[in-house]
């Protein structure tokens, strides 16, 4: 809810919106969802949502004149469906009056560093379908409302954009960034939050609140305060209306003279306030009778209650011009030594849960519509999609994926995907099973980057189903624990397929502990269909060729017909690599430091780093090793330079027959703290790319922005942390090149998480891996970041890919689009043990043919009986590809090889709105083709709901 003061109409009209909110999940990151609905664990952190909306509808309903705004739909959606229908009419109207007004309105308040938007569109998606299903377009959010996140990406602006928001407003950036807005009057901009995107398509006008999400010094009325209230009764000695009205207006007078117009906005409420809505309400009705009444005398400020979406609109009215920003807001940093740009890898095996989950997800989501609706109720049970799309939404969330909660908070949402997931795997079977005709039970095997597998282990007979979500075939390495030394691999076809055995490493017995014993791991290529899958059979081979070994020298080089890695023999780390088709090459150095983390004890801050907050306390990290251990194996179908660094660090480095990308696997962990001091380990890639400064990474995984060392596009940066001040989040990819050649090297990195990490030193690239500290970074957690489980009890081990490809600039991008796209949906492998049906359909593809390189599709998902939602993506950037970064067209009504499509309607990119109803956007589409074909230009996402047979 809001409260907007107006300064008087005869002078000038302005606003103050004295605003409430509630409804976050956790900005103080305590409890669960759970537990913050239920109120249940009020001795960690005094939350219950559920009382608030008891309490906010109660008041709201005693004046017509207040207002509330609500934001995280999650939690909205628990309350409602407890109420009883004359309560849920009661609030259907106060939405309708625009006293209660949903602002935001996804699921949660998502993470902006550490989200991918594939995943970030459809939370938003599941929160916007509820509003408009039970609220109609009176329920439809117009302002996006961050008020909490740690810095603000570009491509969230450019979601909310095309998702039809007409405003964004948050509350955190940096103190410098807002000092000098603050002079300059620029805490209202006009972000244009694409450089593909035709204007104003991606134009979303920004706000900077004034308190973040708090009221006013001296005005908070909650029980959980303990301001004075307005105390008016004249006869009483502690009567205080007349210094309530100073201390008011001053504050007043000092906020106008920071923001553009005559109107300005107040937040009124915090966390988890307005559980007993009458101390604010009452105090606030007050407030504005008394300084309204001032007007008689003169008074020239007017104050009522409001929303943002009424703010907005004031500011539309002005009629000004606004300053234009195009890069993003991040890193933040509230103070000199205190940057938030450790949120970027805190918790990495979550992240990486949280990314394999999304992947997951979108298989399950795809096999709901390609297995129709035997799918839902299948041979093996019922499986539904809805559990995991909610753990999903949840996992966005601000304190969820960015790593920033408590640990049993981070379990919770783990165990909420891993119920999801499970009820995937029931709906991913029943649809395999439609789809193939096998009722032969189907078998996940969820640790194979651990090389676990009970049945391929121990099965001398098994096939393996690989599905493809990705509309284009995929070649991928498949690495299967076994225990026998030779198997035979044939394919759909039965054809048979060169297969290698090669011994499991020690990294990976070591990490899988006992959940697994199989001593070899059997090797193949798969080549999977578009949107579809492949089944490849596997058996024992008993009088077979004896396994790969192990070769404990350094080996020279290790090569593909694609590229060309070498080693330094002396100390074992990575020297060059060469792209033998483009015939480049570069020193390039690999190795892992750890920064030793500020404990707060420093003269000149007390920050220590925390969950939050990235603080080394020296710019010069500890090298690791100077060298590695290396052992090799060469085989034809992948060869890998095995490299131990430390008993808690070891890499592989791997190479298969097919691939444009070299990929390293890290395993870190458990970080030793027996020396207290906390650990933040980073790899580094020095190269001798001359880069001058120069680097670039995305944004949530899609539009690349350069990045600068020292540097801010739209301030003078005094920069105070030399290391942590220079951190970005990548989400999916980073880069470094020679700035202004397009034919020098370009060093892709692919990530397989969300990830920080920055150019600290001319040719250099640094990621942040991993961390571990021993103190609370005095941010809300509570807890200092020392991540241990039950298979891990003295220190979590972490592993994960990167993948580093070379290429000129101008066709890099050819290259790690799909590279990463593979990344994050990477096939699902499901197995079956023995002989598989003879009638068994072994391949399929749920397209007539593979969509454009351009082309990405991002969703296709079940919405209703006969309704299907289909995103179409166009992956590149304008500037990016001379191939591919052209219009692309495609045919809807020849795209599916089983669905027919009978009608088809455009929606906004939140899928809440028809297009041709969203007022927003002003651009005319092409008409030249007929309406089954939709052309795509760079960086568009179009949204369709299609009617399917
Ligand atoms: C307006 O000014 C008069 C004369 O000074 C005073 O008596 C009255 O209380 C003032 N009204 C308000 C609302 O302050
Ligand atoms: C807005 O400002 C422009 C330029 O100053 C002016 O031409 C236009 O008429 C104004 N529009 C309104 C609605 O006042
Ligand atoms: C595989 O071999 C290892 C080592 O010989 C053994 O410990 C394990 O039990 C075997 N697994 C199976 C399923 O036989
Ligand atoms: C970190 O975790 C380890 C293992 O549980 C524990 O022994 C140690 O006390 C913890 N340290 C801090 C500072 O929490
Ligand atoms: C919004 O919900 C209404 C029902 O309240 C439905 O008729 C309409 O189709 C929905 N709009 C969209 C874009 O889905």
């Amino acid at each position: 809810m809001q409260l907007i003061f107006s300064h008087n109409v005869w002078l000038h009209i302005c606003f103050v919106c004295l605003f409430v909110c509630v409804s976050r999940v956790a900005c103080t990151c305590a409890c669960t969802v759970d537990q913050y609905y239920y109120g249940d664990r009020n001795d960690i952190q005094h939350a219950g949502v559920q009382y608030i909306l008891d309490s906010v509808v109660d008041q709201l309903l005693k004046n017509p004149d207040r207002r509330f705004i609500y934001v995280e739909t999650a939690f909205f959606y628990r309350w409602w469906k407890r109420q009883s229908s004359s309560m849920q009419q009661t609030v259907r109207q106060l939405v309708n009056e625009g006293r209660l007004e949903f602002v935001n309105g996804g699921w949660c308040m998502s993470d902006e560093a550490t989200t991918h938007y594939s995943a970030v569109i459809d939370q938003m998606t599941l929160g916007l379908r509820f509003l408009n299903e039970t609220f109609g377009p009176c329920g439809r959010p117009r302002v996006a409302w961050h008020i909490d996140p740690f810095g603000h990406a570009r491509e969230h602006a450019s979601m909310f954009a095309q998702m039809g928001y007409d405003g964004f407003f948050f509350g955190r950036l940096d103190y410098q960034d807002r000092d000098r807005r603050m002079l300059d009057k620029e805490q209202e901009l006009l972000w244009r939050a694409s450089d593909s995107l035709t204007p104003p398509m991606a134009d979303l006008l920004t706000g900077i609140l004034p308190n973040g999400y708090n009221p006013p010094n001296g005005f908070c009325w909650d029980q959980s305060c303990d301001d004075p209230p307005i105390r008016d009764d004249p006869d009483l000695e502690d009567y205080n209306v007349d210094d309530v009205l100073k201390r008011f207006l001053t504050i007043a007078n000092g906020q106008s003279s920071v923001y553009k117009t005559n109107h300005i906005i107040m937040t009124m409420g915090s966390d988890f306030q307005y559980e007993n809505a009458n101390l604010w309400y009452k105090n606030l009705d007050k407030l504005i009778l008394y300084v309204n009444a001032l007007q008689a005398n003169g008074s020239n400020v007017n104050v009522l209650y409001s929303t943002p979406s009424c703010y907005l609109q004031e500011l539309h009215r002005a009629n000004l011009t606004w300053a234009l920003k195009t890069d993003d807001f991040f890193p933040y940093a509230d103070n000199a030594h205190d940057f938030w740009t450790g949120y970027f890898t805190s918790r990495p095996a979550l992240k990486r849960y949280e990314r394999i989950s999304n992947s997951n997800l979108q298989t399950c989501n795809q096999l709901e519509v390609l297995g129709g609706p035997v799918s839902r109720k299948g041979p093996f049970g019922e499986g539904e999609s809805q559990t995991m799309k909610k753990a999903m939404a949840v996992a966005q969330h601000h304190d969820a994926v960015s790593g920033t909660e408590k640990q049993h908070v981070a379990n919770d949402y783990a165990r909420r995907l891993a119920n999801g997931w499970k009820n995937c795997q029931v709906l991913v079977s029943n649809s395999l099973a439609a789809l193939s005709g096998s009722l032969a039970p189907r078998i996940h095997c969820d640790n194979l980057n651990i090389s676990v597998c009970p049945l391929t282990e121990t099965s001398k007979k098994f096939s393996v189903n690989v599905y493809n979500p990705l509309a284009r075939p995929v070649t991928w390495l498949v690495r299967l624990p076994v225990n026998g030394t030779a198997y035979i691999v044939s394919d759909a076809r039965g054809k048979s397929v060169e297969c290698e055995v090669v011994p499991v490493s020690s990294a990976t017995r070591e990490v899988r502990r006992n959940r697994g014993f199989a001593v070899n791991e059997l090797v193949f290529l798969v080549q999977a269909p578009p949107l579809g899958f492949t089944t490849y059979s596997v058996s024992l081979h008993a009088h077979g060729p004896p396994p790969a070994s192990t070769r404990q020298r350094t080996p020279a080089a290790i090569q593909n017909r694609f590229l060309r890695v070498t080693f330094d023999p002396d100390t074992g780390l990575l020297s060059s690599l060469s792209n033998l088709k483009t015939k480049q090459t570069i020193k390039l150095t690999q190795n892992f430091y750890w920064y030793n983390a500020s404990d707060g004890n420093n003269s000149l801050s007390n920050q220590p780093s925390g969950a939050y907050i990235f603080r080394p306390n020296s710019s010069t990290p500890f090298v690791i090793s100077k060298t590695a251990k290396t052992e090799s194996i060469r085989t034809a179908v992948v060869q890998e330079v095995r490299q131990w660094f430390a008993p808690w660090v070891s890499q592989v480095v791997r190479l298969h027959a097919d691939s444009r990308a070299l990929e390293l696997e890290w395993t870190v962990g458990p970080l030793p703290i027996d020396d207290d001091l906390g650990k933040e380990v980073i790899t580094r890639l020095d190269t001798s790319i001359k880069t001058s400064q120069y680097f670039y990474t995305d944004s949530n995984g899609r539009e690349v922005l350069r990045r600068k060392t020292d540097f801010r596009p739209t301030w003078h940066l005094r920069q105070s942390e030399p290391i942590a001040g220079n951190y970005y989040p990548i989400n999916s990819r980073a880069f470094i090149k020679v700035l202004y050649t397009d034919d020098a090297d370009q060093l892709t990195v692919v990530t397989d998480r969300s990830q920080g990490g920055g150019s600290i030193s001319n040719g250099s690239l640094e990621i942040m891996l991993h961390r571990r500290l021993l103190y609370d970074d005095m941010r809300g957690v509570a807890e200092p970041l020392n991540e241990t489980s039950d298979i891990f009890p003295e220190g979590l081990v972490v592993r994960g890919r990167l993948l580093l490809s070379l290429d000129p600039p101008a066709s890099a991008a050819d290259a790690h689009r799909p590279l990463a796209q593979g990344v994050v949906l990477q096939p699902l492998l499901t197995f079956t043990d023995g002989d598989l049906h003879r009638n068994t359909q072994l391949e399929f593809s749920g397209l007539q043919a593979a969509l454009p390189p351009a082309v990405h599709l991002l969703t296709l998902t079940q919405w209703d009986e006969g309704l299907v939602l289909l995103r179409l993506e166009h992956q590149f950037q304008s500037w990016e590809s001379k191939v591919n970064s052209q219009p692309v067209t495609v045919n809807l009504q020849k795209l599916f090889s089983t669905l027919v499509v009978l009608g088809v309607s455009e929606l906004n990119l939140s899928a809440n709105q028809w297009k041709e109803e969203m007022r927003r956007f002003h651009w005319t589409p092409q008409t030249d083709f007929s309406t089954w074909e939709m052309t795509l230009r760079p960086m568009e996402i179009r949204t369709f709901l299609l009617r399917v047979r």
